[in-house]
């Protein structure tokens, strides 16, 4: 696919809703009595994954709408054994979720990936999982994985890696547990949608700023859930606002959770133009209507206790970097290496190749920033779905456009990505001629 320079993006859009909300409402619809019914639902690869699992486990599923569903749960013990293994797919999320629920269920649960998430790390939410008393094997350290659930006790534990997977596993497993509440001490706050969802499903939940409780649960309820859009999504659009003269872009609707939106604060200290109108509250998370007008950056310092609140849109800081005046350097995000792709590599090789200056260092990157658009060229998604994005929102803002190889899997998180850019910026997006 060719994404050509535009002159600039104008216009107000919404984007879908929250993936990481998304996943949660229907595993945990799945596991409550009764019907969920959620709206605004982000659909996409990875989310209809969680729809197929929780069919597969029994729990009944009717799609209303492309964005409405009514999750019918099997109640918190009522998963069964499926004839099949479970495929995630690509969905990392997923992936770790479910296991901290199987963990807690009667049977045998085999879990597979594609082969980038066959290639990511599992021991991390195996060993807590085992602490509890679950029986978890991974496959040398990753999927497949396989889960014998059974009786579980509760545990404290101090997640060694800054991950809300890691942490939603452990909490989700604690709902099972015996001899009281089950801990999770967070080194540094990470995304908090299980929590939130858990208490609106009448889970009794305590947090500390450092740490938050589950106790076993007897019974679950969610009957509504509205999803807001996804901070993630939205955030290719806001970067192109900002590095793009002449744009003005607002985006309705979109979850401004505290624990995802660190994005906005490191482009407002780089100079960007932000405004948020309308706060309000969906589905038990902040939200609001952003604008982003295009402006003058300069280079900013994404400091390792800052990384959690904008782990997945550090590859497009980078993109803003690069057209930011001076240094700018990410520190502590060694993670990003486990992602979809390899992130630190994909993210400066890509953007080397488009002509951007920026080097990988052993946690992050360096860049130093020239206020003018890049030259543009080919750049490979590497089959991640953020790499895709980070190319296309260059070739917007390139000289000579981009040529996007691997470009359909945006569809991981945001299958109508390319139409969105077309509405904010006709004439940018070509597709290759059907074949
Ligand atoms: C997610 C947590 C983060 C994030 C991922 C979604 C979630 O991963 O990168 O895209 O939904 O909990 P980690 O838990 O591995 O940090």
């Amino acid at each position: 696919m060719r994404i050509e320079p535009v002159a600039a993006l104008v216009g107000h859009v919404a984007v879908p809703g929250d993936k990481s909300i998304s996943h949660r409402a229907v595993l945990i619809g799945a596991i409550c009595d009764g019907e969920t019914r959620i709206s605004r639902f982000g659909r996409s690869a990875d989310t209809e994954a969680t729809i197929a699992a929780v069919r597969a486990l029994g729990a009944e599923v009717q799609e209303q709408d492309v964005d409405s569903l009514a999750v019918r749960g099997v109640g918190l013990r009522g998963f069964c054994e499926p004839s099949e293994p479970l495929n995630c797919g690509n969905a990392g999320a997923l992936m770790r979720l479910l296991a901290g629920i199987l963990a807690g269920q009667r049977g045998r649960f085999e879990l597979v990936g594609d082969e980038s998430l066959s290639a990511r790390p599992m021991e991390r939410v195996a060993e807590p999982l085992r602490l509890m008393g679950a029986r978890i094997e991974t496959t040398g350290g990753r999927a497949p994985l396989v889960v014998e659930g059974g009786s579980l006790t509760r545990i404290s534990y101090e997640l060694p890696i800054a991950s809300a997977q890691v942490k939603s596993a452990v909490l989700l497993a604690g709902l099972f547990a015996t001899g009281g509440e089950t801990t999770v001490i967070e080194p540094l706050p990470v995304r908090d949608h299980t929590e939130r969802l858990l208490e609106l499903a009448g889970a009794r939940v305590r947090r500390t700023p450092r740490s938050v409780s589950v106790w076993p649960a007897e019974r679950l309820t969610l009957d509504g859930v509205e999803v807001p859009g996804d901070f993630s999504s939205a955030a290719p659009l806001l970067v192109a606002a900002a590095i793009v003269p002449g744009s003005e872009v607002t985006i309705h609707g979109v979850g401004l959770n505290p624990r995802r939106t660190g994005l906005l604060e490191v482009l407002e200290h780089m100079g960007a133009r932000i405004a948020v109108y309308n706060r309000r509250s969906i589905g038990g998370e902040p939200a609001g209507d952003v604008e982003v007008r295009s402006s003058e950056l300069v280079g900013a310092t994404v400091s390792a206790a800052e990384v959690p609140r904008l782990l997945d849109e550090l590859p497009l800081f980078a993109l803003a970097a690069s057209h930011a005046r001076g240094e700018s350097v990410v520190r502590g995000a060694s993670e990003l290496r486990v992602k979809e792709s390899d992130r630190i590599e994909a993210v400066v090789e890509e953007l080397r190749r488009i002509g951007a200056h920026i080097r990988a260092t052993r946690d992050g990157f360096r860049i130093r920033g020239v206020p003018t658009r890049l030259r543009g060229g080919i750049v490979d998604s590497r089959g991640d779905h953020r790499v895709a994005m980070l190319g296309a929102i260059a070739g917007l803002a390139s000289r000579e456009g981009v040529e996007l190889e691997g470009a359909d899997v945006v569809g991981v998180s945001f299958p109508g990505f390319f139409e969105v850019l077309a509405q904010l910026a006709p004439e940018s997006v070509h597709y290759p001629p059907a074949t």
